[in-house]
């Protein structure tokens, strides 16, 4: 697969993002099926896999790792060939913040098998002031245990006084056809300062696969799908007209609808690079296989069109 450049990590165009083993879709796989779901991937050609230390059942703290550990063992036998990206939480605590990232990120090396983490994101903003956490980053970055740093869910004010101190490699935002926010300031300043823009939720839950019809299709049990505004039954009627839209696009390229907003958000810009998550080995290769389809320029512009002209119901947004 092609690869694309987060400052100066080198990944593929389309990576791999985790959660769902452990967290936020229904039900989770048993560890066998999630291992070899992953090196599936890695076969494919997929060398991005994206994890976080929350990733755990329900998000109990005494789960936390569950995902980190199940990524660990699929790319124990590649890691030298694959980017592996983790993400904490900093709650306020006893320590510099130096000290308090080091220990959460010893954790999760420990439950990755690795002593290096290529990319290391703060999951959300708390009450540490983001210049500290650069710095400490900056630490991390020189003592050579993260190879760059990147942060979640934020706008260009807090990015650019991360900036400042300490070069970000990736902002890992929300981002697909129906949660455009960042294309406005966040993507463009990223583009100007060589920093990736990582986007999760790329297929908006699945939506844009066509596939989902009715909230009864979702599980009860740790399943964010119940509360994603795009897709509350009302909404999920609403959206109709796009979904209809993504279809017959998808049918003359020869695609799938899931594929074709993948492809779509590749073919606008150099610097993202889609993250989307299934817990199905089949559909995992189908969204790598989006790096193959290629939209010409007439045919984004033409997406593009179509796009403005379709109203979208619900939004979830990103914290600026
Ligand atoms: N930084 C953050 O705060 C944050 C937040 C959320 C997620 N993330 C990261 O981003 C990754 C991707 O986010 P996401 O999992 O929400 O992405 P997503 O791919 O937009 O949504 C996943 C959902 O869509 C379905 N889906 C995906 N591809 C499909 C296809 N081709 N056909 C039919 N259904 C399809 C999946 O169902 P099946 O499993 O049944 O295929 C699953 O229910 C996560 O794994 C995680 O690593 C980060």
């Amino acid at each position: 697969m092609k690869t694309r450049m987060l400052c100066d990590i080198e990944v593929s165009e389309v990576g791999m993002g985790c959660m769902a083993f452990s967290h936020g879709y229904g039900s989770i796989p048993d560890e066998r099926y999630s291992v070899e779901a992953i090196r599936g991937a890695y076969e494919a050609g997929c060398t991005f896999f994206d994890t976080a230390e929350v990733y755990g059942p329900n998000l109990a703290r005494s789960q936390r790792g569950h995902n980190e550990r199940i990524v660990g063992k699929a790319l124990a036998d590649v890691r030298d060939n694959v980017v592996i990206a983790t993400k904490l939480f900093l709650d306020a605590g006893i320590g510099s913040p130096y000290k308090r990232i080091r220990k959460h990120l010893e954790a999760s090396m420990d439950r990755l098998q690795t002593d290096f983490v290529d990319l290391y994101y703060l999951h959300r903003m708390a009450s540490t002031p983001v210049e500290d956490v650069a710095e400490a980053m900056g630490r991390l970055i020189d003592e050579g245990l993260i190879g760059g740093w990147g942060l979640s869910q934020v706008g260009v004010d807090t990015i650019s006084r991360a900036q400042a101190v300490t070069p970000l490699s990736a902002v890992q935002n929300i981002y697909s056809m129906v949660e455009r926010d960042v294309e406005d300031e966040v993507i463009p300043y990223c583009a100007e300062h060589r920093i990736g823009l990582v986007a999760f939720s790329p297929v908006a839950s699945g939506l844009l696969s066509g596939r989902v019809r009715s909230t009864a299709q979702f599980e009860r049990v740790d399943d964010v799908r119940t509360w994603v505004p795009q897709l509350s039954e009302r909404n999920l009627a609403a959206n109709r007209p796009l979904v209809e839209m993504l279809e017959d696009f998808a049918a003359t390229k020869g695609c799938t609808p899931a594929q074709l907003s993948l492809a779509w958000m590749l073919a606008k810009w150099d610097n993202v690079v889609p993250i989307p998550g299934s817990k199905n080995k089949g559909r995992i290769l189908e969204n790598l296989g989006s790096a193959e389809v290629e939209l010409t320029a007439e045919e984004l512009d033409k997406l593009e069109n179509a796009l403005d002209g379709i109203t979208i119901y619900g939004h979830r947004g990103f914290t600026r």
